[in-house]
């Protein structure tokens, strides 16, 4: 995945490989310009100019949608695999009340055609699946009568309304306040357990990943440096990127809470690099290997569920204390 730029070709995301089994919700962390957004993106096949998929496929159920033609990645895009941004207002229309919206988004993709009134009930039940009180009388109000908390939650009516298996959330509570965030996690991680939805979470927050994830994946530079079972990266991560993050975080279910702490150095643009780890500029475990060979990436401990590139895993995976 490349962004053409001034200074010539961002290789945004490299080499990253990941499933997220049916029914899992997958957090993908990283510092800002990680390559998260890039990689929910393209799994959307929503990558524009100046940006190209390169290579790489992206595998729903027994197919490459990279291959399919636009007209099925549409049916997909909504039916199949649905994805929600960090500002809801934004992505709403504000001359449009929330009703018109979401009959819009329904009608599109609906396979039938259904009557106002059976679309009306459906409209109402996206809402009521997302809990918002009294759902026939917000139909008729306007996105700017909604609060940020409830309009996220309108966008994430409007992903689901079309039944999706999988919903990408990049960073979807990034501008809500702390009380909110919970509320909306809270309701991701039902939806995920009761509806069965599978849910790939971006977001740069490793407490929000302890509470609600699965599994994780961390990115760095384009790059998938760690992923696995999130009990296990946080016990015993493989690289030390991933530790200096969860040493900043209380254990899984404790807290929800937790920023990605600030490691000394910048991640660098990932743009002409040189054959090497690119995190040996921060770490304290590099040595002359790192600098002149980029690490593979291995599992830790012989486990094949958990995965990470840096040629000092097991030195890391082996440090005591890890909290
Ligand atoms: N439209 C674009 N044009 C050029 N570069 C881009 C574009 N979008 C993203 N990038 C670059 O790609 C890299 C990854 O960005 P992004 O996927 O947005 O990261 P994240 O979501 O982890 O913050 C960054 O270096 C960013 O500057
Ligand atoms: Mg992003």
């Amino acid at each position: 995945m490349r962004y053409a730029t001034e200074r010539g070709s961002l290789l945004a995301v490299d080499d990253v490989s990941f499933d997220i089994e049916a029914g899992d919700m997958y957090g993908l962390v990283g510092e800002s310009g990680a390559g998260k957004s890039t990689v929910g993106r393209a799994i959307m096949r929503m990558i524009e100019d100046p940006g190209s998929i390169t290579g790489g496929q992206v595998v729903y159920g027994d197919r490459d949608i990279l291959s399919v033609p636009e007209s099925e990645m549409q049916t997909i895009r909504g039916n199949g695999i649905s994805m929600i941004f960090q500002d809801p207002q934004a992505a709403l229309n504000p001359v449009l009340t929330v009703g018109q919206q979401l009959r819009r988004v329904l009608r599109s993709h609906a396979d039938e055609t259904y009557s106002k009134a059976e679309e009306t009930e459906q409209i109402i039940d996206a809402l009521e699946r997302v809990d918002i009180p009294d759902p026939e009388s917000r139909l008729e109000s306007y996105p700017v009568e909604f609060s940020g908390g409830m309009s996220q939650r309108v966008m994430i009516a409007m992903a689901l309304i079309s039944d999706p298996s999988i919903l990408i959330a990049d960073e979807p509570t990034s501008n809500l306040d702390v009380t909110i965030e919970a509320n909306i996690l809270d309701l991701l991680e039902d939806l995920q357990k009761r509806k069965d939805l599978t849910i790939l979470l971006i977001t740069h927050n490793m407490g929000v990943v302890a509470h609600h994830c699965d599994r994780i994946g961390v990115m760095y530079a384009g790059k998938l440096v760690e992923e696995g079972d999130v009990t296990d990266v946080f016990e015993r991560p493989g690289h030390p990127y991933t530790r200096d993050l969860v040493g900043c975080v209380p254990r899984p279910n404790e807290t929800r809470r937790g920023q990605l702490p600030t490691i000394e150095g910048t991640m660098p643009t990932p743009i002409d690099l040189p054959d090497a780890c690119y995190f040996a500029p921060r770490c304290s475990f590099a040595d002359e290997q790192c600098w002149k060979e980029a690490p593979g990436t291995e599992t830790v401990l012989n486990d094949q569920t958990h995965r990470t590139a840096c040629h000092f895993r097991e030195e890391v995976t082996n440090v005591e204390d890890n909290a």
